[in-house]
């Protein structure tokens, strides 16, 4: 029996080579190795900021009703501003979104919020509450946490909803807490989205100047869009 040929070295080198030979590869020169990750891998940044976004839209969804799932942001000006939130949110300022009842105010709301977590942020944790259930909430027995837990916890949020204000009965309390609240996000300049079906100002009706007091409006004309959603009542159309 011959003596068997030693693993390695050059017999196997040789070996290789004739398979090569055999499949015409012998004369493949090695090319650059492209490791630059693709969008859909990791390493990508398109990768990490799609991640990002299936998380914020989770969490978007979380806080939004059933009835604005669907919800997307359709007027320019709105687009705008989420877009800032979303990329400069330091600079976005607040947004206030008003007119008369059902014209759409509370969908492009919850249509800004999900276009931030759709840009996928760095960050994203968002607070979406009625005006009337936030002064509740604010009550000395509102909730198990306490009024000072609560609106600390409203103030820090990196996104912030206050639906409908202004159509609660104004008193002391309600005042105090909203310019506590639009005052501590105006000092850190952290976005706020308001709904509000009051115009900011008007001078045969109630504004918005007379239901939350001039120290409150100041603050808010200082850095606020301000969207009119004017047009027909959809509730009234769907009913
Ligand atoms: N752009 C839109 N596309 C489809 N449905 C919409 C749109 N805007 C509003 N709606 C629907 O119309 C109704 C009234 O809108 P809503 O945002 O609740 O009004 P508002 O907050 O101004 O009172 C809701 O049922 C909402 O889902
Ligand atoms: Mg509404």
């Amino acid at each position: 029996m011959p003596d068997p040929q030693p693993l390695g070295g050059e017999a196997v080198t040789r070996r290789f080579q004739r398979i090569l030979e055999a499949r015409g590869l012998d004369h493949v020169e090695p090319g650059p190795i492209d490791d630059e990750p693709e969008p859909a891998e990791p390493g990508h940044p398109e990768y990490h900021r799609k991640r990002r976004a299936d998380w914020a839209l989770k969490r978007w969804a979380t806080a939004t009703p059933y009835r604005y799932q669907t919800a997307t942001a359709t007027h320019p000006d709105v687009i705008a501003w989420a877009d800032r939130a979303a990329t400069t949110p330091k600079a976005a300022g607040f947004l206030l979104l008003t007119g008369p009842f059902g014209t759409g105010k509370t969908h492009e709301a919850y249509g800004a919020l999900r276009r931030i977590a759709d840009a996928g942020p760095e960050r994203y944790e968002v607070i979406a509450l009625t005006a009337p259930d936030m002064y509740a909430l604010l009550r000395p027995k509102g909730s198990d946490n306490g009024p000072e837990f609560e609106v600390k916890r409203l103030m820090r949020a990196p996104l912030l909803l206050i639906d409908d204000l202004g159509t609660e009965k104004i008193s002391e309390f309600t005042e105090e807490a909203t310019y506590r609240l639009l005052n501590a996000r105006y000092n850190e300049c952290r976005p706020l989205i308001i709904t509000s079906n009051l115009p900011t100002q008007c001078t045969d009706g109630p504004d918005l100047i007379d239901k939350l007091g001039e120290r409150i409006t100041s603050r808010l004309s200082q850095m606020t869009t301000v969207v009119e959603i004017n047009g027909r009542d959809r509730r009234r159309e769907s009913a």
